[in-house]
């Protein structure tokens, strides 16, 4: 196994245990709502938002312990938009992680309201955990997160999402919906990571820069595996975009030019790092990830 495999998986390893800790017990009631929570959080996903935190979290010397509960606050943010994401109003898929999504398995009103809890209890832990190095880091850290998953972020993206079903958008309003609807999250994540620790300025410019560029890159690749890649490998059904007349990278470029495109958001986002030397290796390698993944 590559050094950059072992690590994914130790990461991936730890962050199941920090949101099983985190997620409140199937037996407490209310039980059909946590066992929904737990069924939408654990057991699956890629964790690539808190494999980009414990990353940034190098860079700025960051102690594991404290980004690990900045990295569950966001990892249940992505959860919840993947529940949502999923519900008949909006994609309406079946099966999500290679399991039937949340309204299939339980039912849609269990499914909106995992979303809201898990929306709520990442601000608990964000408010909850010493995280920064004083508070008013850390009540940033609070506004970053809130400001990634609202309406001039992931959950604004949604809305043009939806609003762009069978409509042919250009490429700035595609790059703009992309940007929003996954490209935030991903920000906040090296971000929240990065204010574990401590770093400059300029260090925080190179991550910003950094994070849109995988960011977008991230929802490129995505587009490209909705139309490439088989459901057994993707655990979700390929071919969604195009059955939900979605305008995508895909629909817009072709698929040939769309990974061009996520090659060039790689070679970008690389060059960001140029001045940050070693301790950005892992950032380095997680572009890679997102670029080259399979799945
Ligand atoms: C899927 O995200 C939804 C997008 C924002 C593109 P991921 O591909 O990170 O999904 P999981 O967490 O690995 O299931
Ligand atoms: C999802 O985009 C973005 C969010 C969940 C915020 P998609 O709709 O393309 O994600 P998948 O393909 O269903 O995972
Ligand atoms: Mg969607
Ligand atoms: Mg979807
Ligand atoms: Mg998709």
């Amino acid at each position: 196994m590559s050094d950059f495999a072992a690590w994914t998986q130790a990461c991936q390893a730890r962050m199941e245990s920090v949101l099983a800790a985190w997620l409140p017990p199937a037996h407490i009631a209310p039980q059909r709502l946590h066992e929904a929570m737990r069924y939408a959080v654990l057991g699956g996903g890629k964790r690539v938002r808190p494999l980009l935190a414990f990353a940034a979290g190098e860079v700025a010397g960051a102690d594991p312990e404290r980004v690990q509960h900045a990295a569950a606050a966001v990892e249940l943010i992505h959860a919840y938009s993947l529940v949502h994401d999923d519900m008949p109003a909006m994609d309406d898929d079946a099966l999500r992680r290679g399991k039937p999504t949340v309204h299939v398995e339980f039912d849609e009103a269990t499914a909106l309201l995992v979303g809201d809890a898990l929306q709520s209890l990442a601000f608990d832990i964000l408010a909850s955990q010493p995280l920064a190095a004083d508070a008013a880091t850390q009540l940033n850290m609070v506004q970053v997160l809130a400001q990634a998953a609202g309406s001039r972020g992931m959950a604004g993206g949604q809305a043009i999402d939806l609003a762009s079903v069978g409509k042919p958008l250009d490429l700035t309003e595609l790059e703009f919906m992309h940007i929003h609807k996954t490209g935030a999250l991903i920000r906040a994540s090296v971000l929240l990571g990065a204010q574990c620790g401590t770093v400059t300025d300029a260090t925080t410019a190179a991550l910003d820069h950094y994070a849109k560029c995988i960011g977008l890159a991230f929802q490129v690749v995505d587009d490209v595996l909705d139309a490439e890649a088989p459901t057994a490998t993707l655990g979700k059904t390929a071919g969604k975009d195009a059955a939900n007349n979605k305008p995508t990278y895909v629909s817009l470029l072709g698929v040939a030019r769309a990974r061009e495109l996520a090659q060039e958001l790689r070679a970008d986002a690389h060059a960001a790092l140029d001045k940050l030397g070693a301790p950005a290796a892992r950032l380095r390698q997680l572009a890679d990830f997102v670029v080259e993944r399979t799945f």
